[in-house]
């Protein structure tokens, strides 16, 4: 092949990443790879479904294509990869996540608007992917996430913005006393989620945790993804408020997709930062940088980092 159209290869591969995306989105929605977990034809898989036969047929020979499926003599089954992630109910299913993508790529749709605007194009919301999304993306990391942090000394914590309670549970796991803030939607699915893991002594802080007190008396603030749909003033104020709820020598500790100073890289969290931008009025990656000033700003000392691929924990000490 020539130079020039391995080239322009690379572009394609860029602007023709979304057909991929949306297969798989799309099979997801269908639930798909939980009648796949026995080997099927194409028709009997659209006679479940209650699809088209064409386009099922032609739905999964994709699926087949980018790694998805197996096929065998016009059979098909899943491949480890969605055997592993996308058959409900296996330990690291991923589905959830794949159905607030599925909103995203509405509020995607966007972009155009939005570079006029200014302003979020937030069409789509299904709060229930979204939340149990967090639970399934947390469930990869969560283990080694607080190791990495460490709860020595830690006999109280908040999950701020604690979503399901994936933190929480591993943190309580460790025998901490642990209190998760969040919207009264969202304390909803993390009751269930945690009930089920058979948490009992966990309190629950319904509020907003730019406007509302978020309780005190604490040795560790676990504020995990919640700093990106903030804008700086608002983080800054968010600082300080954490800085009163903790004990003296308490911590502050921030997950957040790690972003390099000159926020093109990692190129998913510059991604994400688009993200944020569509969905969210001040929201964008912040760099470590950014955070550590904010942390010194607001009274914190001793700020440093811990960078573990793109993912970065910040953490900061009230003295
Ligand atoms: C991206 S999720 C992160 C969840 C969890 N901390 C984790 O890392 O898996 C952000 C969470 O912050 C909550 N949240 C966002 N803004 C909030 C606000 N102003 N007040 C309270 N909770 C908020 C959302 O409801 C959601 O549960």
């Amino acid at each position: 092949m020539s130079a020039i159209m391995n080239e322009a290869r690379e572009l394609m591969k860029l602007w023709g990443g979304f057909r991929a995306s949306r297969v798989l989105l799309t099979a997801n929605n269908y639930r798909v790879f939980d009648h796949l977990t026995k080997a099927k034809s194409a028709k009997a898989v659209s006679q479940k479904l209650k699809t088209d036969i064409r386009a099922t047929e032609i739905l999964l020979d994709a699926l087949t294509g980018i790694g998805l499926l197996k096929k065998h003599k016009n059979i098909y089954s899943n491949a480890p990869l969605a055997s592993k992630f996308l058959v409900s109910g296996k330990p690291y299913y991923q589905g959830d996540i794949l159905r607030h993508a599925d909103a995203l790529w509405q509020n995607w749709s966007g972009l155009d608007e939005v570079m006029k605007t200014g302003k979020p194009y937030r069409k789509a919301h299904d709060h229930k992917s979204f939340i149990l999304g967090m639970h399934n993306l947390a469930l990869l990391k969560a283990k080694d996430i607080i190791k990495q942090i460490g709860l020595k000394g830690a006999k109280t914590a908040l999950d701020l913005g604690g979503g399901p309670g994936t933190y929480s549970i591993e943190m309580a796991r460790h025998g901490v006393k642990v209190s998760l803030f969040d919207r009264p939607e969202t304390i909803e699915i993390a009751m269930d989620v945690t009930g089920k893991a058979g948490m009992k002594n966990m309190d629950f802080i319904t509020g907003d945790f730019l406007y509302d007190d978020v309780g005190k008396g604490y040795d560790l603030i676990f504020a995990s993804q919640i700093l990106h749909s903030c804008s700086e003033k608002e983080i800054i104020h968010l600082f300080k408020k954490c800085r009163k709820a903790l004990n003296k020598k308490g911590r502050l500790v921030i997950q957040e997709f790690y972003l390099e100073k000159d926020r093109t890289h990692p190129v998913s969290s510059a991604l994400f930062s688009v993200n944020m931008l569509i969905n969210t009025p001040g929201g964008r990656s912040y760099s470590p940088d950014e955070m550590k000033k904010w942390l010194l700003m607001a009274g914190f000392k001793n700020a440093e980092e811990k960078i573990m691929n793109d993912t970065v924990l910040v953490q900061a000490v009230k003295l």
